[in-house]
């Protein structure tokens, strides 16, 4: 696959500069926006149907056709299939998801749980880590960064350690990662580095580290990480034969995820491969509700790329002033100042988009629920289920509609949320959750204590079975 017919672009009106595919830089040199990697498709083989994909089924044995991102290599065609970093990544699968549904008043057979957690290292961020570590590799690059709330971290360390191409060195902020994530880095080797600080710090410096020391940085402000997110929703048209759902919802933190469907949807659509674009939901912590706040209450728009970012300046002085710190139990999205925000508010414009915000209580009662369907997660894939309830209940969403969340991470990343809500012990209880305003486990499954005694255990099993 050539890569010239491939090219990165500020996504700036105004500028629109572009540079070659194999430069590497996260902002626009001109004007400092965001760039897209772009594609010449007329010069490029596209699909004829989304259906052709099919043809990769029968040759999974082979490297790009096994992979979940890969097998759609025609749709994110900027590296040559020979230098592409794969450890197997996107096998995961939609999940037609009744008992979540009637939780948030959905018709059977509306509600589906994409589940991301079943990647490699146990979040959808594998799928934008191999197309990020993939250009990553075409650039030579030998050391790669990220600042993170856990999961990023992890994908990151992972690459590194399965393939040996590079060294890792990621950016926490203090006390503010989870056990699960927080192990997996450690265990693959990174160079953790732990600011004192946030995950906004720690973004900052990151930027500034990667600048200075030529390190090659992987956090979604990488606009080949959006091009490996893509295929989260190739998968769910795969899954639904090729139809388009009504509705996805999606938890917003960066808003890497958002803005790379956003631009998935535009691309299918550009080449005439879907005929119509679902509806996009984004759910934001109340805690760290940056998105919201902007598009929802401050009327921040796309605007054909014009839209006025001092609405966001603005808000990030007052934060500033106010001290004023993201703060929700669902630490993934724990964030104030989003890097993709303007590619968001992009796909919002393109897919008739809203954004919401829900408590730390709705997320942890949303996720006992997904878990008590089957599928765990962490609290924040929750806040998919939590806002698609909020929009139900609000009439934004019809009961007979076809919803699809997105359900980012897998339970284990943060056992101290869920051991913490199910727990008997109410000063574990305040201690974790209470001091989030959480204020009860509404769907609490407690262990139930009994003596080291046959007869007891067994009176104790009649009792609760
Ligand atoms: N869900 C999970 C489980 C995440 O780890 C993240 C982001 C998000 C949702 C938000 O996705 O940034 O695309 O809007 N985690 C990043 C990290 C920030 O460092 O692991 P987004």
């Amino acid at each position: 696959m050539p890569t010239d017919r491939a090219f990165q672009q500020c996504i700036s009106a105004q500028c629109g500069a572009t540079y070659g595919v194999d430069e590497v830089l996260f902002a626009c040199r001109k004007c400092g926006d965001l760039v897209d990697v772009k594609y010449d498709w007329d010069a490029l083989e596209v699909p004829r149907t989304l259906a052709d994909f099919e043809g990769q089924w029968p040759r999974r044995h082979e490297r790009l056709a096994f992979s979940g991102v890969w097998r759609f290599h025609r749709m994110l065609p900027f590296a040559p299939p020979e230098r592409v970093v794969t450890v197997g990544e996107g096998q995961t699968l939609l999940q037609q998801a009744d008992r979540v549904g009637r939780y948030v008043d959905m018709e059977a057979g509306n509600l589906f749980l994409q589940y991301e957690g079943m990647n490699p290292s146990g979040s959808f961020k594998d799928n934008g880590m191999s197309a990020a570590f993939t250009h990553a590799h075409t650039v030579g690059a030998k050391r790669a960064a990220c600042a993170s709330t856990g999961n990023t971290s992890a994908s990151l360390a992972m690459y590194c350690s399965v393939t040996q191409l590079m060294k890792a060195v990621i950016f926490i902020g203090t006390g503010k990662i989870s056990y699960g994530k927080l192990s997996q880095a450690l265990e693959y080797g990174a160079l953790t580095v732990q600011i004192a600080g946030d995950f906004d710090d720690a973004m900052a410096r990151v930027k500034e580290v990667a600048e200075d020391l030529g390190i090659y940085l992987v956090n979604s402000i990488n606009p080949f990480r959006l091009e490996g997110q893509k295929t989260i929703m190739f998968r769910v048209l795969e899954a639904l034969r090729w139809e388009t759902p009504d509705w996805i919802v999606v938890p917003g933190g960066n808003l890497g995820n958002s803005s790379a469907f956003g631009k998935a949807f535009a691309e299918l659509y550009e080449l005439g491969l879907i005929d119509h674009v679902p509806r996009l939901a984004v759910i934001n912590a109340t805690g760290a509700d940056t998105l919201f706040e902007l598009y929802e209450r401050r009327g921040m728009r796309w605007s054909d790329g014009t839209g006025d970012m001092c609405i966001a300046c603005n808000y990030y002085k007052e934060l500033d002033a106010a001290n004023k710190k993201a703060e929700t139990i669902a630490s993934a999205i724990e964030i104030n100042r989003p890097v993709n925000l303007r590619k968001c508010l992009r796909a919002l414009d393109f897919c008739d988009g809203v954004v919401r915000q829900v408590s730390d209580q709705d997320i942890l009662d949303a996720k006992a629920q997904v878990g008590a369907g089957g599928i765990g997660c962490e609290p924040a894939s929750a806040a998919s289920v939590a806002g698609a309830k909020l929009l139900r209940k609000q009439g934004v969403i019809g009961a007979d509609e076809r919803v699809v969340c997105v359900l980012t991470g897998h339970q284990l990343k943060d056992p101290t949320a869920t051991v913490a809500y199910h727990t008997t012990d109410q000063e574990q209880f305040n201690k974790v959750l209470g001091s989030r305003g959480v204020r009860r486990a509404s769907f609490a499954n407690r262990a139930v204590a009994v003596p080291n005694d046959l007869s007891e255990i067994i009176k104790a099993i009649q009792l609760y079975s």
